[in-house]
Order: structure tokens, then C-alpha cells, then sequence
């Protein structure tokens, strides 16, 4: 076989008429759009640094495509695939089986190829989990907590809050409904006794500047988990007016740039972070789930 390079991005037609290039590609991103997408640059350090014949590729994939593209892949003997936008919540019923966490939280961003079954996991809570212990050196469960958003992301991250059992938890959503569901199927988690004096542990609060004024002198970091931020023209979901100095800022949206949340918090004094370390975490957990062995994280950092 003739060598050929790895292309820029794949389709739906590539996989059906599939010609393999070497080392072998065995995983990939499914999304649309993709071609923004980091997966690969991590994914294929990791595979270098563990000497994995194989690489990562980027698939630009449409919602009406996703089936037949995740079908192909069990014929095809690939390892596995992540999915981003708009798939991850579509995957769910196009998959042989779920973990546990893709289950609860309905969403799935990585799959397995395990003898020809299509198995969906979920690494965004764990990943998200990482991430704040590495940027603020705390854990969610000594943690009064916000999270802005109740999509996809936002139930992932409010689950492994809810998971260890956080100080507090509110969820903000421009549909009030929505956090209001996520908060209702959240309810067991916060039945146990810790006490916060008149503030309720587990809350669900309309998109309002009062209500965003009053929670936030009574928790101690706020996640954005909406994709405000994403262009360049958005306003940052809270203004920086309303920040205060003692908040931890966690920003989902990445960006080599300032994203106009961070810039909001570090304008209030708050200390800030972006989504680079929850891209990396939920890789390397991905990566551990496909391999079955620990992931080369500091090669993968590197190589963001
Ligand atoms: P993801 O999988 O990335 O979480 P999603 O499931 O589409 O994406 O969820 C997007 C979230 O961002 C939702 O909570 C959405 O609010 P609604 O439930 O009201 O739609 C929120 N969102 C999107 N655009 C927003 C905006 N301009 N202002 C505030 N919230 C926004």
C-alpha cells in the first residue's frame, strides 16, 4: 500500500468508501462542525507517546448522518470515537449500550467499539472534576457551586457536583424548566444533612440579574456551561459588575484568547479559568477508557 497523509477532515463518504492511510486510523472525532476541533492534536501525542499504531482523525458528520457514521465504525475495526456538538444527546439512541454516566446524565461524547457493539460513556463530569482540582487545587465536594446553562454539558458537570456531594449546587438556565428538570433529578443527592443556614443545598433560578446578585455572595465558584463565548461578539453571561472577588470562574468555552467570561472575572478581581483543562481531562479519560491503561497526560497538555 501506497503511504498517503492523513487528511484534514473526513466524511460520511470516506468511511463508506474507506481508505486507510499509516499508521492506521482507529479513532476519531464525529462533529459539526469539527475542523476547530483540538481532539486530534491530543489524542494522537498520547498515541505516539504509548506507541499505538494508530491515529485520530477529525469527522465532519451531520445529525442525519451520525447512524450510518457510527454503524461504519464497527465494520471498520475501529477502537472508538468522541462526539461533540450536536451529537452528543442524538448518540443515545443510535448506541448498543451506556455506561452509567452517559445513562443519568443522557448524553454521550465518547464510544467504544467493544466485539462489534457501539458502547457510549460520558467523560465530561470527571473531566470537568480533574479540572477544577488542577486549576484551583480544591474539590467540588468543599464547594458552593453555580453552574449557568442546563444542556448537555451542564447536566454533566451538575451530576458529578451532585456525585461528590458539593456544598451547595444552583442551576441558572435562560429556560427556567430546564434547570428546573435538572435540579428535580438531581434531588437525591441532597436529601443528607449537611446544614447551610437559610439557603436552600440544591436550587433551580431564573436567567435575572436579582437572582444571579443574590446567589453569588452565596457560593463560591460559577461555571459556564452555556456556549456564550463561542463568538466573539457574545457578552459574558454574567457581567463583571455582579462578580466578586472571592469567586472561582470556570469557563467551559475555550479559546487561546481571554473568552468574555474569564475576562469578566478577572476584571471583578475573581480568579479565572478557561476549558482547556476539562478538553484535556475528559481526552485523557477517554483515551484510558478505549486502552484500558493510564493516558501519557502531560504529553497531551503539551500538545494543546
Ligand atoms: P451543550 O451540549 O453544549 O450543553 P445544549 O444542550 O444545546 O449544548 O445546551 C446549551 C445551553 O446553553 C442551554 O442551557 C441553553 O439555554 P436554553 O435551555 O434556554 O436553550 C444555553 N444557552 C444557549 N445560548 C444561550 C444564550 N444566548 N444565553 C443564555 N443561555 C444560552
Amino acid at each position: 500500500m501506497k503511504k498517503k497523509p492523513m487528511k484534514e477532515v473526513y466524511t460520511l463518504g470516506d468511511l463508506q468508501n474507506w481508505r486507510d492511510v499509516d499508521p492506521p486510523i482507529r479513532l476519531g472525532v464525529f462533529g459539526d462542525p469539527v475542523v476547530h476541533s483540538l481532539s486530534p492534536q491530543i489524542q494522537n501525542a498520547a498515541l505516539r507517546e504509548a506507541k499505538i499504531d494508530g491515529q485520530y482523525a477529525r469527522f465532519q458528520i451531520s445529525p442525519n448522518e451520525l447512524r450510518q457514521a457510527l454503524n461504519r465504525l464497527r465494520t471498520l475495526s475501529f477502537i472508538g470515537a468522541n462526539l461533540t456538538i450536536p451529537h452528543k444527546i442524538a448518540a443515545l439512541e443510535f448506541v448498543d449500550d451506556l455506561d452509567e454516566s452517559a445513562l443519568r446524565i443522557g448524553a454521550v461524547n465518547t464510544v467504544k467499539i467493544d466485539n462489534g457493539q457501539v458502547r457510549g460513556f460520558n467523560t465530561d463530569g470527571k473531566g470537568f472534576s480533574r479540572a477544577i482540582r488542577e486549576e484551583f487545587s480544591v474539590d467540588l465536594r468543599d464547594l458552593r457551586i453555580m453552574i449557568l446553562g442546563a444542556g448537555g454539558a451542564a447536566r454533566a458537570i451538575a451530576l458529578q457536583c451532585a456525585r461528590e456531594s458539593c456544598e451547595r449546587l444552583v442551576i441558572a438556565n435562560r429556560t427556567f424548566d430546564k434547570a428546573k428538570k435538572l435540579a428535580d433529578d438531581l434531588r437525591d443527592f441532597f436529601a443528607g444533612p449537611k446544614v447551610l443556614g437559610p439557603v436552600a443545598r440544591l436550587q433551580a433560578i431564573a436567567w435575572e440579574e436579582s437572582a444571579f446578585r443574590f446567589q453569588i455572595a452565596n457560593v463560591d465558584l460559577v461555571v459556564n456551561a452555556t456556549p456564550l463565548g463561542l463568538n466573539g461578539s457574545d457578552p459574558s453571561p454574567i457581567p463583571s459588575r455582579l462578580l466578586a472577588p472571592h469567586l472561582m470562574i470556570y469557563d467551559t468555552v475555550y479559546s487561546q484568547h481571554r473568552t468574555p467570561f474569564f475576562s469578566a472575572a478577572i476584571e471583578a478581581g475573581a480568579r479565572a479559568a478557561n476549558g482547556f483543562s476539562m478538553l484535556l481531562h475528559q481526552g485523557a479519560l477517554a483515551f484510558e477508557i478505549w486502552f484500558q491503561r493510564e493516558a501519557p497526560i502531560e504529553v497531551m497538555r503539551k500538545a494543546l
